[in-house]
């Protein structure tokens, strides 16, 4: 048991939150929560960001100032994360004058460390990804692979940060901790990217000034990426009013994102904390992206599906379930309402929801819903789960891992149907028999909900609420006799009936 800081990206208030943000929070979400269950003192921090282009030029396209675009959009990113059910601990704004002042402190060490000099810029430019291209990351007529907008061509005297100085100490920090970047694949990008040769970046814009502040010189505002970055650093500073929890929590266990922001990440990031002498995260994995239509699902392009009705129509654990089974967690999948309905009706209707009201009105019905305390069956299906769920958990392979766990739920309906408990309780001699079929479909489904948990947790709390056995602790996740002693009813986990989509 340790501590535990995991966070997802701070969102840009451009616009309003869609699914791709709903989906790396989820996903954050059940590693934080998996955390917790065994014991750990988990920090969960989301937020978003709200300086720079993307932010200044979507509100200057609305006639709002950056300010009112920004509070706007935040306050629908904060309203986003009950929604989601997420549980994180913090929820940080960028504009918030705690963060900027660390920003502030942080990087004049930086400078004062020697990291930082004043020079002509000139390249490509994506005013959305607030990105300065390189010349083998442009699409061809010079668009932005992501937005497939055309580049500006931007030229200005800015301050630089001395990224070349870090080549060598970021390619020992990528041989010595093969794990830095996951899934391997993406450790290679990042290492591909380091070994072609890292020039200097901009550390500051001129001609902006939607921003915060460069102290030494109030004429610059410094690059959204540096102010960004830094808020997994700022937050714990100011998180909990009267404490500081840099000490406890630094460096971060993890960092969740989407492969988009790749490269601020995993190149600039970890040489931005060592220029400013501090420990470098120990994992940052990088998940794929949500496609419609075959492209990047991004509220510039307009591909959306909205979080928001999704969770209307079927529920937060439907949306949770879905977005992480249906596309493997770290490739990028396509996502679809026929998908969602198709997976909420044979997994959670007819899987789940279907065992769990199935085995509850069983032994309501045979047993007056007392559980028959005797040993549970399935031990060769249930032995050493939990530790190898745990295990994909902590190589975030969510998808692989949930696999394991809802294998068990189909062994668990199947067993129904080898036992055919209404068969058995036809013939009083089979009530030893019953006794023990009972038990096992009650202790097993009370395992499953446990492994569950972190995915569903509206479904297990009450599902394990009808059984009385809310605990949910991970060191329960295994068969044991007599855990459960007095099953309740239990309305349907999954109803059928869900409204149908409202037209487009
Ligand atoms: O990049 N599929 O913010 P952002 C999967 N502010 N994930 C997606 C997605 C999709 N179609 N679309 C978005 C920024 N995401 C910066 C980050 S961090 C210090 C600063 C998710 O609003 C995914 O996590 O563009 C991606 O990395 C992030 O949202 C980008 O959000
Ligand atoms: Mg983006």
């Amino acid at each position: 048991m340790g501590s535990f800081y995991i966070t997802t990206p701070i969102y840009y208030v451009n616009a309003a939150p869609h699914m791709g943000h709903a989906y790396t929070t989820i996903a954050a979400d059940v590693i934080a929560r998996h955390h917790r269950q065994r014991g750990d003192d988990v920090f969960f921090l989301t937020g978003v960001d709200e300086h720079g282009e993307p932010v200044a030029n979507a509100a200057e396209a609305q006639g709002m100032t950056p300010q009112a675009l920004a509070d706007l959009n935040s306050e629908r990113f904060r309203a986003l994360m009950p929604r989601l059910n997420a549980s994180n601990d913090f929820f940080i704004r960028t504009t918030d004058p705690e963060h900027k002042a660390k920003v502030q402190e942080v990087l004049t060490r930086i400078k004062d460390n020697g990291f930082v000099y004043k020079d002509h810029y000139e390249g490509w430019y994506c005013p959305r990804c607030a990105d300065f291209k390189s010349e083998n990351e442009i699409e061809d007529s010079n668009r932005c692979p992501i937005h497939h907008i055309e580049l500006t061509r931007e030229q200005e005297e800015n301050y630089f940060f001395k990224l070349s100085a870090f080549q060598e100490r970021l390619e020992q920090l990528y041989a010595d901790n093969p794990d830095f970047v996951g899934p391997r694949h993406r450790a290679n990008e990042a290492l591909a990217f380091i070994k072609g040769g890292l020039q200097d970046v901009s550390l500051s814009r001129a001609k902006l000034t939607w921003g915060v502040e460069v102290p030494w010189d109030t004429e610059h505002v410094f690059y959204v990426w540096f102010d960004a970055l830094l808020n997994y650093y700022t937050a714990l500073s100011y998180a909990r009013p009267g404490e500081d929890l840099t000490e406890k929590f630094w460096p971060p266990q993890l960092h969740v994102i989407g492969k988009d922001i790749l490269k601020f990440h995993a190149v600039f990031w970890p040489a931005l904390l060592m220029a400013a002498d501090l420990p470098v995260p120990e994992r940052i994995y990088i998940h794929g992206y949500l496609l419609m239509d075959g492209e990047k699902m991004s509220k510039s392009l307009g591909n959306v599906l909205d979080p928001l009705v999704v969770i209307d129509r079927f529920g937060t654990d439907a949306l949770r379930h879905y977005v992480l089974r249906d596309v493997t967690f770290g490739q990028d999948g396509s996502v679809s309402t026929e998908a969602f309905e198709q997976r909420y009706e044979s997994e959670l209707a007819n899987g789940l929801g279907n065992l769990a009201s199935r085995c509850i009105a069983m032994v309501r019905k045979y047993r007056d819903g007392a559980v028959p305390a005797v040993q549970p069956e399935l031990r060769e299906d249930f032995d050493g789960l939990a530790g190898e769920v745990a295990a994909l958990i902590d190589r975030a392979e969510l998808t692989p891992a949930l696999e394991l766990v809802w294998e068990r739920v189909r062994r668990l309906n199947r067993y129904v149907e080898e036992t055919a408990p209404w068969t058995l309780a036809n013939d009083p001699a089979n009530a030893e028999r019953l006794d023990v079929v009972l038990a096992t479909l009650v202790e097993g489904l009370r395992v499953v909900a446990v492994l569950l948990a972190s995915v569903l947790p509206e479904t297990t709390e009450k599902l394990l609420a009808t059984l009385g056995a809310p605990d949910t602790a991970y060191a329960g996740a295994t068969l044991t006799a007599g855990t459960v002693a007095q099953v309740q009813a239990l309305a349907p986990l999954f109803p059928k009936d869900i409204p149908a989509a409202a037209p487009a």
